[in-house]
């Protein structure tokens, strides 16, 4: 599952940026967390981005973080990631010693691994006392009647984990609290999201690359009118 994940995110450098370049959706994500985290924590010098792809969010945090560190499973992605530290690791068993950082930062990552709960210990081991963990997690696109959007087309988009894993992993390692964040987009947004190979993947996880990112055009041709993406936010501090 992993090497899958690795894989598909290696291949997805250029439409992952592309799709943030249309929508910046990425930046706001990070920018939210950002505000919630900071709001419950007095120092946010050392933080670690953990699955950081190639930075956006990275970029995000550094602006406010004197140590930022990005990390990531795919070398594609994080060999691209401009500011502070950089490695290549699984945030399922982190290479930092007890209490290293401030902050640890989930920004659309901590639903891709089968295991949150191994990844939220974690981030509670390499938090000091009083250091805050945040994730956001997605909760699909619906259209304007409430209903979503793969239920009308007959075709789940699945990952190996959702954000109901991601809220109960981060509730059993941390104090937190969580909502809901909502953005108003267009059916070429949910293409161009959908002509990234690893968000391909979620729709037709069997497929070789281009066949997947082809089938997901088509899957989305018709699609059309307002819609909206939302996503759960959580935040949790450790204990002093
Ligand atoms: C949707 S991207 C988000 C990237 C970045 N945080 C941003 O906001 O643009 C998710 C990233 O999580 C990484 N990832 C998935 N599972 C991981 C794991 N177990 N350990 C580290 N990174 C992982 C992927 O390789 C991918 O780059």
């Amino acid at each position: 599952m992993k090497t899958a994940v690795r894989t598909n995110f290696d291949e997805s450098v250029s439409a992952y940026d592309a799709y943030e370049r249309r929508t910046g959706r990425f930046t706001a994500l990070a920018r939210l967390l950002r505000a919630e985290m900071r709001r419950r924590t007095d120092a946010f010098d050392a933080i670690l981005d953990a699955g950081a792809g190639t930075g956006i969010s990275t970029r995000v945090f550094a602006d406010r973080a004197a140590r930022p560190v990005a990390l990531d499973l795919s070398h594609e992605m994080v060999r691209r990631v401009a500011v502070g530290e950089r490695t290549q690791a699984d945030f399922d068993s982190l290479p930092f010693t007890d209490g290293a950082f401030d902050a640890v930062a989930f920004t659309a990552s901590l639903f891709l691994t089968p295991e949150p709960a191994a990844a939220a210990h974690e981030a509670a081991r390499v938090l000091r006392p009083g250091g805050v963990v945040g994730a956001v997690a997605p909760l699909g696109w619906v259209r304007a009647d409430g209903t979503d959007v793969f239920a009308d087309l007959d075709r789940e988009s699945r990952s190996p984990a959702d954000a109901g894993a991601v809220r109960t992993a981060l509730e059993d390692a941390f104090a937190v609290e969580t909502g809901v964040w909502r953005f108003a987009t267009t059916a070429e947004d949910v293409r161009q999201f959908h002509a990234i190979p690893a968000m391909a993947a979620r729709l037709y996880p069997g497929l070789p690359t281009e066949a997947r990112v082809e089938r997901a055009s088509e899957l989305l041709a018709e699609l059309e009118g307002t819609l909206e993406q939302r996503w759960r936010w959580v935040v949790g501090v450790t204990e002093e």
